[in-house]
C-alpha cells in the first residue's frame, strides 16, 4: 500500500508567487500518495490533487471571526485538514476543541490529520508520554470512527529541532495507536529530512509522513515523495 506523505508548509512561504512555485515543483504523481498543505489564504489557489488545510473551525457559518469553515473546505475540494498540531494546541487549542474539529471535518468528508505527541525534552520517559498520548487520543476521538482519521505521530521535541525519533520508537507508538485506537494510519512527524525519511517508511506500521521544513526544498521533498 501507498505510503502518505504530507507537507506542512505552516507560514510559508510569504508570496502566493512562491507558493504557488514551490507547488509546481512537486510532480503530481510519485511513489507515496502527497498531500500538500499550504496557508489558508493559498488554498484555493493551489493546483494539486491532493491539497490539505492545516486547520479549521469546528462550525460552519456564523458570528465567527477570522475561522476556517469545514463546509467552504469541502466547498474547494479540500480533502484533508490537519487537526491538533502541537503549534496550535501551544496557542489554546484544547482536545475538545481539536475533539469537535475532526468531527466537523468527517461531517464534510475531509479527512482529519489529527496531530498527538507529546514530550517537550528529548529525555521524557516513553511511559510518561504514552501516558499522555493516551489522554490526547482518548479525547480526541470520542464518538470518532477512528479508522476515518489519520494520526500523525509528532513528539514535540522533534518538531523543527533536526532531533527526530528513533524509527524504531515511531514505530512502536504506530502499533499502540493501530491496536489500541484502530485509526486508519499512523503518521510520523518531527525533523523528518532526505536522511531520514526512508528509515520511518520502511517500518511496516508507519503509513508514512509529515514533514514540516523539509517540505519546503523542492529538491529534497522531491527524493523523500518518492522513497
Ligand atoms: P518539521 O515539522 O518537519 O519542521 O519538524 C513537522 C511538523 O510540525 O508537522
Amino acid at each position: 500500500m501507498k505510503k502518505t506523505i504530507i507537507a506542512n508548509w505552516k507560514l510559508n512561504p510569504v508570496s502566493l508567487k512562491a507558493a504557488q512555485k514551490l507547488a509546481a515543483s512537486v510532480p503530481f504523481k510519485a511513489k507515496n500518495k502527497v498531500v500538500l498543505c499550504p496557508p489558508a489564504i493559498y488554498l484555493s489557489s493551489i493546483d494539486y490533487p491532493n491539497v490539505g488545510a492545516q486547520d479549521c473551525f469546528w462550525q460552519n457559518q456564523g458570528p465567527f471571526t477570522g475561522q476556517t469553515s469545514p463546509l467552504m473546505l469541502k466547498d474547494m475540494k479540500i480533502k484533508y485538514c490537519i487537526v491538533g498540531h502541537s503549534e496550535k494546541r501551544a496557542v489554546g487549542d484544547t482536545d475538545e476543541m481539536i475533539n469537535a474539529k475532526v468531527k466537523a471535518c468527517l461531517a464534510q468528508k475531509i479527512t482529519p490529520v489529527l496531530c498527538v505527541g507529546f514530550g517537550t525534552t528529548v529525555e521524557q520517559d516513553d511511559l510518561e508520554a504514552v501516558d499522555l498520548l493516551k489522554s490526547q487520543l482518548s479525547l480526541a476521538l470520542a464518538g470518532v470512527e477512528a479508522k476515518k482519521v489519520i494520526v500523525a505521530y509528532e513528539p514535540v521535541w522533534a518538531i523543527g529541532t533536526g532531533r527526530n525519533a528513533s524509527p524504531e520508537h515511531a514505530e512502536q507508538i504506530a502499533i499502540f495507536i493501530q491496536n489500541k485506537y484502530g485509526a486508519g494510519k499512523v503518521l510520523y512527524g518531527g525533523s523528518v529530512t532526505a536522511f531520514n525519511a526512508k528509515s520511518y517508511l520502511q517500518q511496516p506500521n508507519i503509513g508514512g509522513l509529515l514533514v514540516g521544513g523539509a517540505s519546503l526544498k523542492a529538491g529534497e521533498f522531491n527524493q523523500i515523495i518518492n522513497m
